[in-house]
């Protein structure tokens, strides 16, 4: 049943073209979905509650997501992506499913055609993966398209210039770094852990220095509203956050105050991983290509490029301008939902 062939991947069942046209971005953390002919963007929590005995779906998305260590035993919050990657593709198809009825007056969509983001440099069993997540959510034809591709669309990064482009894509669960010309990659690394590496840092530290144990979403909290590379350029005073905890000693509930700055050595070695994953891409490639970043720099997206202070580490890290695209948490879902539109952009097989 599934077929597949180079870059744009396909499975095609009865029908050859299908009204309805859906553009997703799978990620560890968040799912984004557009809709060919509408502007608005669904984003949605990647997770469900499945029922442990039956597999039955329980909830889904944002609700999923808020049961995150609050479930009962007969229940399981499952996130289908690891690390970046499809791990489990039937509660995919779940979310998927889930996801799409709920934004078409509670009713499938009949034979629609799906535009999957899928990260670069996948195994063929890996892509298999995302085509069958596809099929299992209902979609007659289901087209895989690398998420730095879709990324460099949804920047519009000129398509036609033959000087590189460099965009570093921090999601959750993963980094990617491509470089990219005249529309097409050609140097690209991908790196497991991405924000999520910090909330665990932060986790870890807050257990080691203060006996105090904080759950995932806490941690979250901290990395959005006081984690910082640079915190001392923030203010005279450093930012401070109230955390509420189990003492690791006593069990008993405790609160902490936390300060910017007592964080940083945690969160320094993920910072210093991007940077040398960015390193290592510019590495293979031409002088030529590597010249024309020091006036244009490097381009930063994903949601976990939001990390404060990040822009200006890896600027005087990598001494090379670095920049925060506008809405990076936008930048592969536009792109997907560009290429649904105009499949013909798509850079094809042997190109
Ligand atoms: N303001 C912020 N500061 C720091 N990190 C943030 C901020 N907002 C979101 N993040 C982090 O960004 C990450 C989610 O990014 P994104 O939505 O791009 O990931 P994803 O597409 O689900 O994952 P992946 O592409 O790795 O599979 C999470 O780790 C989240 O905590
Ligand atoms: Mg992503």
């Amino acid at each position: 049943m599934l077929a597949s062939a180079g870059p744009g991947d396909r499975t095609h069942h009865m029908f050859s073209f299908s009204s309805n046209r859906f553009a997703i971005d799978l990620g560890t953390a968040r799912l984004r979905v557009a809709k060919s002919g509408s502007d608005t963007i669904v984003d949605e929590a990647s997770s469900v509650v499945l029922q442990k005995r039956t597999g039955a779906l329980l909830l889904a998305g944002d609700e999923a997501l808020a049961a995150v260590e609050r479930t009962p035993r007969h229940a399981e919050v499952v996130f289908p992506v690891k690390d970046g990657v499809m791990a489990d593709a039937e509660a995919a198809a779940l979310l998927i499913q889930h996801i799409l009825k709920k934004g078409n007056k509670d009713r499938t969509p009949a034979r629609f055609h799906l535009t999957l983001g899928v990260p670069t440099g996948l195994t063929r069993v890996e892509r298999n993966a995302y085509l069958e997540a596809g099929a299992r959510s209902g979609a007659a034809e289901v087209e895989l398209v690398e998420t730095t591709l879709a990324a460099a669309a949804g920047l519009r990064l000129p398509r036609k210039d033959p000087k590189a482009h460099l965009i570093c894509e921090i999601g959750a669960g993963q980094c990617q770094v491509a470089l990219l010309s005249m529309g097409g990659v050609a140097q690209a690394c991908r790196i497991r852990g991405g924000g999520e590496e910090w909330t665990r840092a932060i986790r870890a530290y807050v257990r080691s220095a203060h006996h105090l144990l904080i759950g995932t979403p806490t941690a979250t909290e901290v990395k959005h509203h006081l984690a910082d590379l640079n915190p001392l350029n923030e203010a005279e005073q450093a930012p401070r956050l109230l955390v509420q905890g189990r003492d690791l000693i006593t069990s008993i509930p405790r609160s902490l105050k936390l300060h910017a700055e007592e964080l940083g050595a945690a969160i320094l070695p993920q910072a210093e991983k991007i940077g040398q994953t960015i390193r290592q891409t510019l590495q293979g490639c031409s002088a030529e290509l590597t010249g024309d970043l020091v006036d244009r720099g490097i381009l930063l997206c994903g949601s976990g490029a939001h990390l404060r202070g990040l822009t200006e580490w890896l600027a005087s890290h990598l001494d090379c301008p670095v920049h925060l695209a506008e809405d990076p948490h936008q930048a592969v879902i536009r792109g997907l939902s560009h290429f649904m539109n105009e499949p013909s952009d798509l850079p094809q097989a042997g190109d």
